[in-house]
C-alpha cells in the first residue's frame, strides 16, 4: 500500500525532523538547570529539533512563548507550568491548531483534560508526605512542641502546593508538631536566605526547617549560620530536590534529609514526543520514580551524582 493515508504515518514525513517548542519555567533552581541540560540533551541524541524559550519565573512569558510555538507550527509543544491556573486560553488556541501539548514536571488545574496529551513529572504530594513521615518518625517521643517554618516555593505553583499539602496531611497525625511560620522563597537560594533570615528574627525557638527545594535549604543554611547556629543540629533540615549542592549539604551534615525530585526528564520526554507525532498512544500520566536520602545515603550516592 501506498501508506500515504494511514493513520500511524509520522507528520513529519519520514526524513524530516520533529520540532518541539519547549517553554521552560526559567533557571530559578540547581534542578531546573539540570533538567533543561536534559531536555537539551535528549532532544540532540533523538534528533529532534528543539526551540526553547525561557520564562524567568513568568505566566505571561510562557504564554507568549505557547503562541510563538503554535504560529511557527511547530510538531509538538511541551512545557512545564510556572504555577497551576490560568492555561485554558492559550491550551485551546494549540488545540484548535492541532498541536499536541504534553506537560513535564508540573501539572495544571485545568478540568479539561483535552487540552494536554500527557504529564510527565513528580507525584509532589507523595514527595511532601515523605518529607513529612521522616519528620514524624524523628519526633515520634516527642512531649513538647517541634516548631517548624517552611519556605514554600513559587507560590500558585504545583510542586509548592503539593508539598505543603503531602507534607500537612502526615505531620498533623502528632499534634506536637506545628508550622509556626510558612512563607514563599520562590525556589531561589537568595529568597530562601532572606525569608530565613526574618523567621529567625521574628522566632527564637525553630526546632526544624522544612524548604520545598535544595537550593532555599541552601540559602537559609547561610542565615542560620549567620545567626551563630549550626544547621542540621540545632535546626533539623528538610529539603526536596537532591542535586548535588544538596547532597553535599547532606553529606556534610547540614541537611538532615532530602527527598529526591528527578529533573532528568528529557529522555521520556522525547520518547513521549516521537509516540505522539507517530500517532501512538500515549499515557495520560507517567509518574518519575525517585528516592530519599538522609545524610548517611547522600555521602553514599554523592560521588555518582550527575547533577
Ligand atoms: O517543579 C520542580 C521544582 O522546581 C523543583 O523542585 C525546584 O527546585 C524547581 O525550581
Amino acid at each position: 500500500s501506498q501508506g500515504s493515508e494511514t493513520p500511524n504515518e509520522p507528520t513529519p514525513p519520514a526524513g524530516k525532523k520533529i520540532v518541539l517548542g519547549f517553554a521552560q519555567v526559567g533557571a530559578e533552581s540547581g534542578w531546573r538547570t539540570a533538567n533543561t541540560e536534559s531536555i537539551k540533551e535528549a532532544a540532540a541524541a533523538a534528533g529532534i529539533e528543539l526551540k526553547f524559550s525561557d520564562a524567568q519565573q513568568k505566566q505571561e512569558n510562557q504564554i507568549k512563548a505557547i503562541r510563538s510555538f503554535i504560529q511557527q507550527k511547530v510538531d509538538v509543544i511541551a512545557f512545564s507550568p510556572v504555577v497551576e491556573s490560568g492555561w485554558e486560553t492559550v491550551l485551546q488556541e494549540a488545540k484548535e491548531a492541532g498541536i499536541p501539548v504534553i506537560l513535564t514536571d508540573r501539572a495544571i488545574d485545568s478540568e479539561d483534560e483535552s487540552l494536554y496529551v500527557s504529564f510527565i513529572g513528580s507525584d509532589f504530594v507523595e514527595e511532601g508526605r515523605r518529607a513529612g513521615r521522616w519528620l514524624l518518625e524523628q519526633f515520634k517521643d516527642a512531649t513538647e512542641p517541634v516548631n517548624i517554618v517552611e519556605l514554600q516555593g513559587t507560590t500558585g505553583s504545583a510542586p509548592a502546593i503539593d508539598r505543603k499539602a503531602g507534607f500537612e496531611e502526615v505531620i498533623k497525625e502528632n499534634p506536637n508538631l506545628k508550622i509556626i511560620a510558612s512563607q514563599t522563597g520562590d525556589f531561589t537560594r537568595a529568597k530562601g536566605k532572606e525569608v530565613m533570615q526574618s523567621f529567625l528574627q521574628a522566632h527564637k525557638d525553630i526546632d526544624v526547617l522544612y524548604a520545598h527545594n535544595d537550593d532555599m535549604g541552601l540559602g537559609a543554611i547561610q542565615a542560620i549560620e549567620a545567626a551563630g547556629l549550626v544547621p542540621g543540629k540545632d535546626i533539623i533540615i528538610i529539603t526536596v530536590d537532591a542535586v548535588r549542592d544538596g547532597m553535599q549539604a547532606a553529606a556534610d551534615g547540614k541537611i538532615n534529609f532530602i527527598v529526591e525530585c528527578n529533573p532528568l526528564l528529557g529522555p521520556q520526554l522525547m520518547d513521549a514526543v516521537k509516540a505522539v507525532v507517530e500517532g501512538k498512544e500515549v499515557p495520560k500520566r507517567i509518574v518519575t520514580e525517585e528516592g530519599t536520602f538522609t545524610s548517611e545515603e547522600a555521602k553514599a550516592a554523592l560521588p555518582d551524582r550527575k547533577y
